[in-house]
């Protein structure tokens, strides 16, 4: 019989902090239930296909959409295990919205291949996953992989080591990904707010020392499950995303109209400038919030209810 395995990994959604995070402060992401997943037998030949990318990777052809697959499989290779295998990547996890879909699919792929190997170890994971993140971003943070690979909330600063907060989301609460369906760059936004703070770092200061106050004060928040004080500082990290110069009009509207219905908070989660929102409310109240948001076909794609996954990457052998 083959030998295969399936491997989960979540996607994530940033809480507090970004932007902010670039120039070394603090931010708190979480995994959210959204997941990619790697279904993979040993074969005697290796041939990958994305179902959402339309692309394969095999022994002698690598779509440009696989590189971050292939650079992986060339790791696991290169430590004398087998790499000949088949099989699918596929997420559920939205492509391009920030919520970290491909730091799932490469943490997901390579949690499988290592399990059909028996070598799975998060660490490993974890630095594999990151080497294929470097081919789709550069020079990420590796906050998304962290979040996908750990699960739960996470409080994330440059260069130090990512703190496991341990906390669970408030009871009774309902947290919403709104879409605004307008396109972002992560690129175009950071460089406008990396040249705002060079016109005016003594007013930016001030303020990024703000965001790093709420960071604090938001991982008191969660520990107490106090989400009055959770939604409320939301808010406020929102104004300061505003006076970075990432809302536009159809984030704004998503926030306002939020609050207006009752959200116990609202921001903007990711680069902004487009992108999603992020709403936290009462159970109660969220049908109403739903019902409101989604008649704004101006400013709102589709709403997508998330919840928390705080167990990180998952092994099944089919
Ligand atoms: C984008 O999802 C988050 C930013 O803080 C950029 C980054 O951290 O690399 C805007």
């Amino acid at each position: 019989m083959k030998r295969c395995v399936e491997a989960s990994a979540p996607g994530k959604i940033i809480w507090f902090g970004e932007h902010f995070v670039v120039l070394g402060r603090p931010a708190i992401v979480s995994a959210v239930g959204l997941y990619a997943r790697a279904r993979l037998c040993l074969s005697d030949k290796l041939r990958v296909v994305s179902r959402e990318l339309g692309a394969v990777v095999s022994e002698n052809y690598v779509d440009e959409a696989m590189k971050p697959f292939a650079k992986i499989i060339d790791l696991v290779g290169s430590m004398g295990f087998e790499t000949r295998v088949e099989g699918v990547i596929e997420s559920e996890i939205p492509i391009g919205a920030g919520m970290g879909s491909s730091a799932a699919s490469s943490a997901a792929f390579a949690a499988a291949l290592l399990a059909l190997n028996d070598a799975f170890s998060e660490s490993l994971v974890w630095r594999l996953g990151y080497e294929a993140e470097k081919i789709v971003h550069g020079q990420p943070s590796g906050v998304d992989t962290t979040a996908s690979v750990r699960g739960g909330f996470i409080y994330y600063r440059k260069n130090e080591e990512p703190r496991s907060l341990g906390a669970r989301l408030p009871e009774n609460t309902v947290v919403l990904a709104v879409d605004t369906g307008v396109p972002r760059s992560t690129g175009v936004a950071v460089k406008r707010v990396l040249e705002r703070y060079g016109r005016w770092e003594s007013v930016m200061e001030k303020i990024y020392d703000a965001a790093e106050t709420i960071v604090e004060e938001a991982v008191r928040a969660l520990a107490g499950e106090d989400a009055g004080a959770l939604g409320e500082l939301m808010s406020i990290m929102h104004g300061l995303l505003v006076s970075l110069g990432v809302a536009v009009p159809e984030t704004e509207a998503v926030v306002h109209n939020s609050l207006r219905l009752g959200a116990l908070g609202a921001k903007i989660t990711g680069a902004g400038m487009g992108g999603l929102v992020l709403v936290l409310a009462d159970t109660r109240s969220s049908p109403r919030i739903i019902e409101g948001l989604s008649s704004e076909s101006m400013s709102v794609r589709r709403i997508i209810p998330l919840s928390i996954d705080y167990k990180g990457i998952r092994i099944k052998h089919i």
